[in-house]
């Protein structure tokens, strides 16, 4: 299993298994596609629940099975901890350990920003799943219940990352595409560029 990175110029095609962070529109499709199978369709949650308005201030990371977007989970940032959450495997791609993979990946992406705590809401039944990550119910908590489900939460305190991207690194690093912080983007290339400072002055539309 890699982490595709989809910034290397003229990148190979992805591998068939591949965790990859959302990076466009169709990405998005690809992550409401599979939590619609999951948990709209398979745990009956109402759909305002399910896409409850944070998808478009989160992290999406999709797992690829033989080409095909089969898993996901998103990663959401406050000051002092990152939360993982809907995690989603699609039924049919279920017992093939992606489900590893893209929690992995999300734990991986969250403590190269920097992150040491990571929280997490596990559906009752998944506590000992959530556990293989080193996560832990976080003690004398009541009770948690939402979208009739019942949840514990939970806890995973990492050791630092060797390389977070911090205040002191590359500024050409902190503004490549996201999870892709190892090699060249977009900008680092157009920092070979003269300054030029092309501004347009767009006239007014005469009356
Ligand atoms: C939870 C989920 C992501 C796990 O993916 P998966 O492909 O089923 O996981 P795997 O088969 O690779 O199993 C990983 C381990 O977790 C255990 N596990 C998976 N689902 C479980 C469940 N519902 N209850 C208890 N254990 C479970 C498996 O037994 C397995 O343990 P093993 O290695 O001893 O066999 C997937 O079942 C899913 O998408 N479920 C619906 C959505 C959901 O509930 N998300 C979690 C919200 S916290």
């Amino acid at each position: 299993m890699t982490f595709h990175d989809r910034s290397i110029p003229n990148a190979p095609k992805p591998p068939a298994t591949c965790v990859a962070v959302a990076d466009s529109l169709s990405d998005l499709m690809k992550v409401v596609a599979i939590r619609s199978a999951v948990y709209l369709a398979e745990q009956a949650c109402p759909f305002e629940e399910e896409f409850d308005r944070n998808d478009f201030c989160s992290l999406h990371l999709i797992g690829y099975r033989n080409g095909e977007p089969a898993a996901c989970i998103r990663a959401r940032f406050f000051a002092d901890f990152a939360k993982l959450e809907r995690l989603a495997v699609r039924a049919e791609h279920r017992k093939s350990r992606l489900a590893f993979e893209v929690v992995r990946a999300g734990i991986q992406i969250c403590r190269r920003k920097g992150y040491r705590r990571i929280y997490g809401h596990a559906q009752d039944r998944l506590v000992d799943f959530w556990a293989r990550f080193g996560a832990r119910p976080m003690p004398d908590r009541p009770k948690l219940v939402f979208s009739d489900f019942g949840y514990t939460e939970m806890l995973i305190e990492t050791e630092p990352h060797p390389e977070p991207i911090t205040l002191d690194s590359d500024p050409y690093v902190i503004i490549r595409p996201e999870g892709a912080w190892d090699r060249p983007g977009p900008l680092d290339q157009s920092a070979d560029r003269d300054v030029t400072s092309p501004l347009r002055v767009v006239q007014p539309a005469a009356a």
